[in-house]
């Protein structure tokens, strides 16, 4: 029976036999290979991707939180608190939940897909939203925390990465090796960081040959890493990555340089029809930031053509579901027929012929 990230990866992350797990199964989600799409794109490559929206939240965010919470619980705080986009705050408050523990959660407010709001609010965390964006919501965890004794389960809690790194441990285990690349989005930059930590610490034990070139993708809107420096008001529909100034730059940086790897931007539309094509092609819907990793993989191949023989892996961060508003508002609407069989096929029958 599968009984989450920390259980599996025990001897590679910080726990003591004494310590509280606070799980809720996550991890163990599945590398998908997007065959179709490749094809149609021209790419010869094996290009998979590593389909975190089902985890239990429906985002990468529950490897951090199990950690993040589990260490909370263990070190005895009553209260945890993190900014968040959306992600973080719907897994902060499930695995608080679960540990009985109080959650506040700050959003931007108007800037969180509504999956992610229904599920910090159905979780019984204390949501509070802001005028300002996530980079002022950190801020304002950061001094609270500080202050108060509350445990802050952003990605600045290094519990956090260290649950992320489980993705690089799965995508080796699965494959036998590294990939040759490994596409990201990147927001706060602690994902990027967290797998490029695993993939290096599975490589010094030598469970893996070789390491990846790290490739992160920002919002064009919101590329701060690529600019060079902060972004004042960030704009994107991928709002999951809506940050003008991640806590983890650093991070992104030295994954970046000490792998050989990119970091640049996509635009709202490249992720918008990279999210569109995935679905239709190869039946994995993911969310408009997530689809930054798959956006990136098509820019890159435009000016440095994949070969057959290497492998790409691509990070689906968060499920489609999260956003059913954008999802809903890219496509066709649905066509009213009359409720007879006249009525359905007039409409069917472009399909059969
Ligand atoms: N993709 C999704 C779906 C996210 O929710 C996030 C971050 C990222 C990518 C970027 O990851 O921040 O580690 O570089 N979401 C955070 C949140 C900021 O609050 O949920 P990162």
């Amino acid at each position: 029976m599968w009984t989450g990230i920390i259980e599996k990866y025990r001897a590679h992350l910080p726990v003591l036999d004494t310590t509280p797990i606070v799980s809720l199964c996550e991890g163990n989600t599945p590398l998908i290979s997007i065959d179709n799409l490749a094809k149609k794109m021209g790419i010869p490559a094996r290009w998979y991707v590593k389909y975190e929206g089902l985890n239990p939240t429906g985002s990468f965010k529950d490897r951090g939180m199990t950690m993040a919470i589990t260490k909370a619980k263990e070190a005895g705080s009553k209260i945890v608190m993190c900014a968040s986009t959306g992600n973080t705050s719907a897994a902060a408050a499930a695995y608080a939940a679960k540990a009985g523990m109080g959650c506040c959660v700050i959003i931007p407010d108007g800037k969180i897909a509504l999956g992610k709001l229904a599920q910090a609010m159905m979780h019984g965390a204390l949501v509070l939203q802001i005028s300002g964006n996530f980079d002022d919501a950190l801020n304002l965890v950061r001094d609270i925390t500080d202050e108060y004794p509350i445990a802050l389960v952003n990605s600045v809690n290094p519990y956090r990465i260290e649950g992320q790194k489980t993705g690089s441990f799965e995508i080796v285990d699965a494959l036998g090796d590294a990939p040759d690349f490994h596409f990201i989005p990147v927001g706060n930059a602690g994902n990027i960081t967290a797998y490029w930590k695993g993939y290096s610490e599975y490589k010094t034990l030598g469970k893996s040959q070789r390491l990846p070139r790290m490739m992160g993708y920002q919002a064009s809107g919101a590329a701060p890493i690529v600019l060079g420096y902060p972004v004042l008001n960030p704009e994107t529909i991928a709002t999951a990555i809506r940050i003008g100034n991640p806590a983890s730059w650093k991070g992104a940086v030295n994954a970046r340089d000490d792998s050989g790897g990119h970091i640049d931007t996509v635009t709202d539309e490249e992720m918008t029809v990279s999210q569109q094509a995935l679905a239709a092609c190869d039946g994995v819907f993911c969310e408009p930031a997530s689809a930054a990793a798959v956006a990136g993989v098509l820019k890159w191949h435009k000016e440095h053509p994949f070969q057959e023989g290497q492998t790409i892996v691509s990070v689906l961060t968060g499920h489609g579901l999260k956003d059913p508003n954008r999802a809903i508002e890219i496509s066709s609407s649905p066509i009213t027929v009359l409720g007879t069989k006249e009525g359905v096929m007039a409409a069917l029958m472009p399909l059969l012929s």
